[in-house]
C-alpha cells in the first residue's frame, strides 16, 4: 500500500515509515517541521535503503498544500502522527494546541475525502482514559476526564472520527491508543529527539546519563503503587511502529471503525524503570523525589489481548530492550539530531 504519513518526520513516524517499508509498503511524509528534523528522514532512508523518502514540508492546516499532494499522489490509506503533543505546554497554550490538532484534522479528513481516500489511522493516546476507571484497562474502559487540553484534542478528535464513520460508512477508522513510547532504533541512528527540557520520563533519564541534566526529579513516591512511584505501560517505539503495520489489516478487512489499545500490559514504577536503565546500561541516575506532578495518576497499563486477536500484533521487546535502545540513540548523539 502507499501510505501518507502526517507528522512522519517525528519520533514515532520516522520508526513507523521504516516498518512499513520493511513490510513491503510505500510512504510519503508531510511535516512541518516544527517538532522534528530532516535529518531524521535522511537517516531513515539510509536504513531503509532508499535515496530519500518522499516528503513535503507542509503545515496540513494548509489546505492548498495538502490537495497538491493529493493530486500528485495515490493514498490507499493516511497515518496520522501530526500534532502538538507536550502535555504542560498545552495547559500554558490550549488555543495553540486546539488550533494545530483540532484544525489540522479537519482540513486533513476534508482533504482525503475530497481525493476519496477514507482510511485512517489516529495517533490516539491513552489519556483519553484519565484516571483509568479499571486497570488493567481495556478499550470497553469508558473515556475519562482528561485534564489538558492535549489530552481534550485527543478525546474530542476520536469523537469527530467515530461520527465521520458513522455517517459514511465508507470510511475505515482505526484508533491507536498507545501507552508511554519510549526505546528508539536498535541501530542508535534514529530517536526521540525533544527540544528543551524532556517532559517525559525516558528523554530525561537519558539526558542525566548523558551529562546535560545533573539528576532526575521523580515526581511523588506516595502514590498507591508498590514502591510507591507512578506506574506505567512502557512500550518500545518499534513495538508501536509495527501495531501501525498491524492496523492496516482493520482498512483492508473494511472494518468500519476500530480502536486498540496499544502497550505491553505491564506496568513499571518510576524507580523500575531507573533501575532497569542503570543495570543494562551500567551507568548511574542520580535523583531526588520531588512532589507530586499536577495532572499525574498513580497507575495506567492496558490489557493488549484486543490487538492480539485482531490484529496479530503482540509487542516483542521488553524494558530492558527499551533502555537499552534508548541509550544507545542518546549515547551515540549527545545532542540528538545536531550532534
Ligand atoms: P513528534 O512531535 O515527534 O511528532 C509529531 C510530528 O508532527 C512532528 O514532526 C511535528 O513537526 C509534526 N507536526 C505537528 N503539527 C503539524 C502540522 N500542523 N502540520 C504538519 N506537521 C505537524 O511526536 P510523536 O511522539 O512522534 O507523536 C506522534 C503522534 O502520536 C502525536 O499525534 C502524539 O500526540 C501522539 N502520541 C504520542 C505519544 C508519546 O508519548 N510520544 C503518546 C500518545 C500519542
Ligand atoms: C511517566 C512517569 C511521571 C518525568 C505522558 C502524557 C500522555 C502520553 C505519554 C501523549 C509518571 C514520572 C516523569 C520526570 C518523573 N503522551 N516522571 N520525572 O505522564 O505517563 O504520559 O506521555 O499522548 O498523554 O501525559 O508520561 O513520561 O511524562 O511520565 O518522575 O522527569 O514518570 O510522574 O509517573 P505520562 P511521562
Amino acid at each position: 500500500m502507499n501510505i501518507l504519513l502526517t507528522g512522519g518526520a517525528g519520533f514515532i513516524g520516522s520508526h513507523t515509515l521504516i516498518e512499513l517499508y520493511k513490510a513491503g509498503h510505500t510512504a510519503f511524509v508531510i511535516d512541518n517541521l516544527y517538532n522534528s528534523d530532516r535529518e531524521a528522514l535522511r537517516r531513515a532512508a539510509q536504513i531503509i535503503g532508499i535515496d530519500e523518502v518522499p516528503f513535503m514540508k507542509a503545515d496540513i492546516r494548509d489546505r492548498k498544500a495538502l490537495n497538491e499532494v493529493f493530486d500528485h499522489h495515490h493514498f490507499d490509506a493516511c497515518i496520522h502522527f501530526a500534532g502538538l503533543k507536550a502535555v504542560g505546554e498545552s495547559v500554558a497554550k490550549p488555543l495553540e494546541y486546539y488550533e494545530n490538532n483540532m484544525n489540522g484534522t479537519f482540513v486533513l479528513l476534508d482533504v482525503m475525502r475530497k481525493h476519496g481516500c477514507k482510511n485512517i489511522i489516529f495517533s490516539s493516546s491513552a489519556t483519553v482514559y484519565g484516571d483509568p476507571a479499571v486497570i488493567p484497562i481495556t478499550e470497553d474502559c469508558p473515556k475519562g476526564h482528561c485534564t489538558n487540553p492535549y489530552g481534550q484534542t485527543k478525546s474530542m478528535l476520536e469523537q469527530v472520527m467515530i461520527d465521520l464513520q458513522k455517517a459514511d460508512g465508507e470510511w475505515n477508522v482505526v484508533l491507536l491508543r498507545y501507552f508511554n513510547p519510549i526505546g528508539a532504533h536498535p541501530s542508535g541512528r534514529i530517536g526521540e529527539n525533544p527540544n528543551g527540557i524532556p517532559n517525559n520520563l525516558m528523554p530525561y533519564i537519558t539526558q542525566v546519563a548523558i551529562g546535560r541534566r545533573e539528576r532526575l526529579n521523580v515526581f511523588g513516591n506516595d502514590y498507591p503503587t508498590p514502591d510507591g512511584t507512578g506506574v506505567r505501560d512502557y512500550i518500545h517505539v518499534v513495538d508501536l511502529a509495527t501495531a501501525h503495520v498491524a492496523a492496516l489489516q482493520a482498512i483492508i478487512r473494511h472494518q468500519g471503525l476500530a480502536i486498540y489499545n496499544i502497550g505491553t500490559g505491564h506496568g513499571y514504577s518510576v524507580l523500575d524503570v531507573v533501575n532497569t536503565f542503570m543495570r543494562v546500561n551500567k551507568v548511574d541516575i542520580p535523583y531526588v523525589i520531588m512532589p507530586r506532578r499536577a495532572g499525574d495518576i498513580a497507575t495506567c497499563y492496558c490489557d493488549p489481548q484486543k490487538a492480539a486477536r485482531e490484529l496479530g500484533w503482540t509487542a516483542q521487546y521488553g524494558l530492558e530492550e527499551m533502555c537499552r535502545d534508548s541509550w544507545n540513540w542518546q549515547r551515540q548523539n549527545p545532542n540528538g539530531y545536531q550532534s
